[in-house]
Formats: C-alpha cells, sequence, structure tokens
C-alpha cells in the first residue's frame, strides 16, 4: 500500500465560469486525477454538467479525467463520454440498464471502468462485477451535491472492498468520494484516491495547501 493517496478534486466545487484554468491550476497545484460530476436531474436532484464539457476539458492534455455518471441511463450517453475522450467511466449500480455490458463497452474502448454505490445500497450488489473493475467508488455521501457531511457509516465498505481485493487478487483502485477533509481522511487509510470539492476548491490557503494537506496518509 503507498503512503500517499492520488488526490481527484471534483470540479462540482470549480468557478465555471473559468473551467479551463481551475483545472489548470488544480493540476499545477499537485492534483493527479481530475473528478467530473456527471448529474442528470432524475438519479439525483439535482443538474451538472455533460458531455461537451468533457470534450472541451479534453484539449488540457494532461488531465487524467475521471467522470462520475449520476445518470439515471448511461446506456444513452457512455458512447458520447467515450468519444469526448473520458479517462474514466464511473457507473452507479442502481442505474438502469444492463451494467456487464457497460462495463465491457468501456473497456473495449479502451477507457478505465468503475462502478460505485449510494451509500444505502449494500456492497453486495457490486460484487459480481469487482474482477473487472479498475476502479470503485466508495460513496460517503449522498450523490447529488458537493459540501455534505461525511458519513462515517460508509468506512466499513472500504475495509470490505480492500480485503476482498487481497483475497481474490482484484486490480481495481478504492475511491472515496464526499466529505472529504483534513480530519476524516484518517478514517481513509485503505483507499488508494481522494475525491474532494469544496476542501480543495473552497480553502482559504489555496489549491496546494488543500492537496498537500490531504496527500500524506498517517
Ligand atoms: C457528490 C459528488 C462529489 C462532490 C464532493 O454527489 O459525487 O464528487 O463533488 O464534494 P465534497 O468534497 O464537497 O463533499
Ligand atoms: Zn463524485
Amino acid at each position: 500500500m503507498s503512503d500517499t493517496f492520488l488526490i481527484a478534486p471534483s470540479i462540482l466545487s470549480a468557478d465555471f465560469a473559468k473551467l479551463g484554468e481551475e483545472v489548470e491550476a488544480v493540476l499545477a497545484a499537485g492534483a493527479d486525477t481530475i473528478h467530473v460530476d456527471v448529474m442528470d436531474g432524475h438519479f439525483v436532484p439535482n443538474l451538472t454538467i455533460g458531455a461537451p464539457v468533457v470534450q472541451s476539458l479534453r484539449k488540457i492534455k494532461n488531465a487524467f479525467l475521471d467522470c462520475h455518471l449520476m445518470i439515471e441511463e448511461p446506456e444513452k450517453y457512455v458512447e458520447d463520454f467515450l468519444k469526448a475522450g473520458a479517462d474514466n467511466i464511473t457507473l452507479h449500480v442502481e442505474s438502469k440498464g444492463d451494467i456487464a455490458t457497460l462495463i465491457k463497452k468501456i473497456k473495449e474502448a479502451g477507457c478505465q471502468v468503475g462502478l460505485t454505490m449510494r451509500p444505502a445500497t449494500p456492497l453486495e450488489t457490486i460484487r459480481p462485477y469487482l474482477k473487472d473493475l479498475d476502479l470503485v467508488l466508495v460513496m460517503t455521501v449522498n450523490p447529488g451535491f458537493g459540501g455534505q457531511s461525511f458519513m462515517e457509516d460508509q468506512v466499513e465498505k472500504i475495509r470490505e472492498l480492500a480485503a476482498l481485493r487481497d483475497a481474490h487478487y482484484h486490480p481495481y483502485k478504492i475511491q472515496v468520494d464526499g466529505g472529504v477533509s483534513e480530519q476524516t481522511k484518517s478514517q481513509l487509510q485503505q483507499a488508494d484516491i481522494l475525491v474532494a470539492g469544496s476542501f480543495i476548491f473552497k480553502h482559504p490557503e489555496g489549491y496546494k495547501k488543500a492537496i498537500s494537506l490531504l496527500k500524506e496518509k498517517v
């Protein structure tokens, strides 16, 4: 296990009027990947951004674009995200459609694939897919909005995922999303990637300081 986390700023908390500059700034400040929260107003009660924004951000060549699809019918849109140049696409197991087929389609396009679940959804639901995944995302807030409080009762899923990975030699990375901060990271030692929106983009001492505060495992 690495002694540092990979850090994925969630652009949901960025200034959308200068999104490209914001992405360049967090990359210069040490971000490892860029987390793009895609919401359709149905799967979650909020509406954010779609594939055209990913296509524009693709011009920033060194940005690894990690797209978290909080949408009801991913099979309608996955193709668009692949064409737009996503580097990873994370699906919700509760979305409509055949998850196994979508996972296969994403992988065949040469894109990495992740799977996640709402906090109320048991880990069991994603178990059949674990061997095929590059990433498993543990949601530590109810998907839909930035700036919510970290749900401690989800930490157990991280432990279970780490144990399953060891037991079965699965290759996936464990990512955590929601309420991640300098205070909550101590509970996330077995994770590999921390997503953080408000902690990074609203930090009074700037992006570099915020990322350095999250980076080291304690
Ligand atoms: C919530 C999103 C998160 C969100 C995290 O549905 O998936 O990525 O931006 O924001 P913070 O870090 O502010 O909880
Ligand atoms: Zn997210």
